[in-house]
């Protein structure tokens, strides 16, 4: 192998494992947890984020309650900035799938963002999204 062909080689290798990175990490399998409605709200423990295992806070998590026919993703972007969105697509009503940042449906193929915004149709529409409070303990998703 000459010099040439070790630089290649050594930059493909590179590459691939860049790449075995970013998908293994898109992998993560998603936490789920079941509420109780209380009112028009669904009261969620911040430390539901937080992974004991890896010692670290998850982005989202996956909220269900007997009383909502689709779950909620709710996306940490700190600890007082909460979205919370109902994974139903808004083109024709599919449960969206969650792949980190991006809710894919296995439908027809809409891809929305973590702020419910579109990202790829045919689904020409925002997703349904809650006000979200906090205290120093919980997050508050207000279905009202
Ligand atoms: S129902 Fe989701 S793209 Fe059609």
């Amino acid at each position: 192998m000459n010099r040439k062909e070790f630089i290649q080689s050594c930059t493909f290798s590179c590459l691939g494992l860049l790449g075995a990175a970013a998908l293994l990490q898109n992998c993560t399998p998603s936490k789920y947890i079941q509420v109780s409605r209380e009112n028009d709200q669904l009261k969620v423990a911040k430390s539901e984020f937080v992974n004991l295992k890896k010692n670290k806070t998850s982005k989202y998590l996956i909220v269900k309650a007997n009383t909502i026919p689709y779950p909620i993703v709710v996306y940490r972007f700190s600890d007082t900035d909460y979205t919370a969105l109902l994974l139903q697509c808004s083109h024709q009503g599919s449960e969206l799938n969650v792949n980190g940042d991006i809710l894919t449906c296995p439908a027809h193929g809409s891809e929305f963002g973590n702020k419910g915004e579109v990202i790829q149709g045919p689904a020409d529409q925002k997703l349904q999204n809650y006000k979200v409070t906090s205290d120093a303990d919980h997050i508050y998703i207000n279905l009202a």
